[in-house]
Parts: structure tokens; sequence; C-alpha cells
């Protein structure tokens, strides 16, 4: 079944496409016409209830100018069920707009397409690959479905960053010879095989043997969709401790966020003055003065670090166990300080 003109990928899909594929009207011949009827009669409705509607349709209305002159009274009835009227409104308003500016010839460009009223970047990327083998994804939220599974996608698909991801991903795919293939292909296998909530049919799957949520028995949990968390924040206290004219740090430890770099010594919680100092003590380190620096934030993917700041001159004497002394011209060169603390650095010299 595989072919070693294709990504492995591509070639188990096709092959299974072109034994599999269901038989609907609108790929007998397809046209970009053709398409973008379909497409628009797709969304939001079943393929089993648009194929009647589509034959009638493309009956009476067999081009873009007999759809751009149609009388609204025989359009809305060749409509007549398939609801959201707005739809077929826009489709005559696009047609026209094909016949004024493209001479009647619909556009091969999705960015083209995309000017037409109705057609957003899944509609366009349809049509163009379909009718004109535009080497363009067409992803939706089947296709969000399909990548976050095969893909062990580990993020909400509700983003505009895994849309990104998955288009990045499927493009890889496609062939020049037959991307509409390969995006009709992934619909059927969406629309018959990879379903959701829960329930892919993966025994029948071509990818059953390179899909990332079937190797670890997470088919039902993927794709996930929660919208994201809002970062999590730590308030904290940053002590900058000076003693004779070198600074107090220490080693983070060799696990979880930033391990292994070097920081100054924080404390969790904005403390008073009165308490950074107490925390200075509890160091080994007896404050001499003690100044409040400006708030300083960090964000982390995950985490923001909200912190206040203490410069301490402490009087020179030999810290607790794990600490340091590092000249300011050494912690700009010798150790790495993580930029989350950039704030608080001393400027050299
Ligand atoms: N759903 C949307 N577009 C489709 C197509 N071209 N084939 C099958 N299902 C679809």
């Amino acid at each position: 079944m595989e072919d070693s003109r294709y990504h492995p990928k591509t070639g188990l899909l096709l092959g299974w496409y072109d034994a599999e594929r269901r038989i609907l009207p609108w790929r007998e011949d397809p046209t970009p016409y053709h398409v973008w009827i379909s497409e628009i009669m797709l969304q939001q409705t079943r393929v089993d209830t648009v194929i009647p509607y589509y034959e009638r349709f493309l009956s009476e209305l067999p081009d873009v100018r007999a759809l751009a002159e149609a009388p609204e009274d025989r359009l809305l009835k060749l409509w007549q069920g398939l609801g959201y009227y707005s739809r077929v409104r826009n489709m005559q308003k696009a047609a026209r707009q094909v016949v004024e500016r493209y001479g009647g010839k619909i556009p091969d460009q999705p960015k083209e397409l995309e000017k037409l009223a109705g057609i957003g970047e899944y509609t366009a990327a349809a049509i163009a690959s379909i009718a004109y083998q535009v080497r363009v994804p067409s992803v939706d939220g089947n296709l969000l479905r399909v990548f976050a599974r095969t893909t062990g996608y580990e993020e909400s698909v509700r983003t505009p960053e895994a849309k990104k991801a998955a288009q990045a991903y499927f493009l890889e795919l496609l062939p020049e010879d037959r991307p509409g293939d390969v995006n009709q292909a992934l619909m059927d296998l969406g629309a018959t095989i990879c379903l959701p909530n829960g329930a892919p049919d993966c025994g029948r799957c071509p990818w059953q043997d390179c899909c990332e949520a079937h190797r670890t028995g997470r088919e039902a949990e993927l794709p996930l969709r929660e919208e994201k968390k809002a970062r999590a924040v730590d308030r904290k206290t940053v002590l900058v401790i000076r003693t004779g004219g070198r600074y107090v740090i220490r080693r983070r430890g060799p696990k979880g966020l930033l391990a292994g770099l070097y920081e100054f010594p924080n404390e969790e919680g904005w403390l008073s003055e009165a308490e950074a100092a107490e925390a200075c003590r509890r160091l080994g380190l007896e404050p001499a003065g003690i100044r409040r620096l400006a708030d300083a934030k960090h964000i982390f993917t995950h985490r923001e670090w909200h912190m206040r700041g203490y410069a301490v001159d402490a009087k020179p004497a030999s810290p607790a166990e794990g600490l340091l002394q590092a000249t300011a011209d050494e912690l700009a060169k010798t150790y790495s300080i993580p930029t989350a603390f950039s704030a608080y650095l001393p400027d050299r010299g």
C-alpha cells in the first residue's frame, strides 16, 4: 500500500483513501464551483443531508454566472431546510464578486479566495487544494482532532497555536500531486474512524501503527479542549545581600523550574522589611542596613513571579551552608543567573 514518493503517513493515508473513500457527488467532478458549493453546504450540515440539496442546486444553477444571476426566491427555495440562510446569500454575493473581479473564474489562491463573501481560511484551503491542487491544509475541528491524536498533542486544541501547529504538521504530509485528496482523506478519517467523544475505531485506521494517542492508549483523552489555564502567580521576596563587596547567592535544586542555576536567596510571599531582616539572619547574616528595591515581575510559560526586593548590607560573616559569595563581575561572567532575577542584578564594577 505504501508509495515511496510520499511521506510514509501520506502513503498509508492515500492507500486507504483509494480503497475506502466515500463516494460523494462533489468528488466526481471537483471543479472549483462544485467544491465551493459542497463546502458551504457541509458547514454545520451532515453529508447525508447535503447530497440531495447539492444535486438539486447544481442542476438548477450549474455555474458561477447562473448563481450570480439567480432570483433570490429561487435561491432561498433551493436552500430551504439547510438553515443558516446567510450562507447562501453570501454565496451569491461571492459569485457576483467572482464575475465582476475575476471574469467568472474562481481564484486559485487561498488568500484571494478568502476575500470572497462567506469564504474563510478553511473553505479557501479546501477549494484551492481539492479543485486546484494547491498544497494547503484545510484544518477544521475534525482535522484538529486527528492532529492531536496522531501526534499526541498535549495542549488544548482551542487555541490559535494549536491550529498553526496542525497546519504546519499537515502541510508536511501534502504531496505535490494530490494535496486535495490528502485533505479529503483526512476529512474522511475524521468523519468515519477518528471519531470524537472518545469513540475512535482504531482497528480500521490506516495510521494505527503510527498514532501517538493509540500507542499510549490516550485516544479517549485527546484532544484536550480546555480553555487555556491562567498562569499560577507566585509572590516572592528577593534578598540582594552584600557582605564586604560580594553578593550572596545560592544554587537552585537539580529539579524543576530553572534547575541548577544560581539565584539570590528568596522567600515565598511578600516580606516586610523586618521579616526580610529576619530571613537574612536565618541565612547566618546580620543586616547592618536594609532598603526596599523596585518590584519586578517575570512571566514564564506556566507561572508568573511577582517579586519584591530588598538590598541588604550585611556584616561580614560566614553565611549558612549552601550559600556562595560572588563579586558583581563574577555574577555577570561566572554564574548563570536566570533572567527572572535580572531586575536585581547589580551594575557591574
Ligand atoms: N466535509 C467537508 N468537506 C468535505 C469533503 N470534501 N469531503 C467529505 N467531507 C467533507
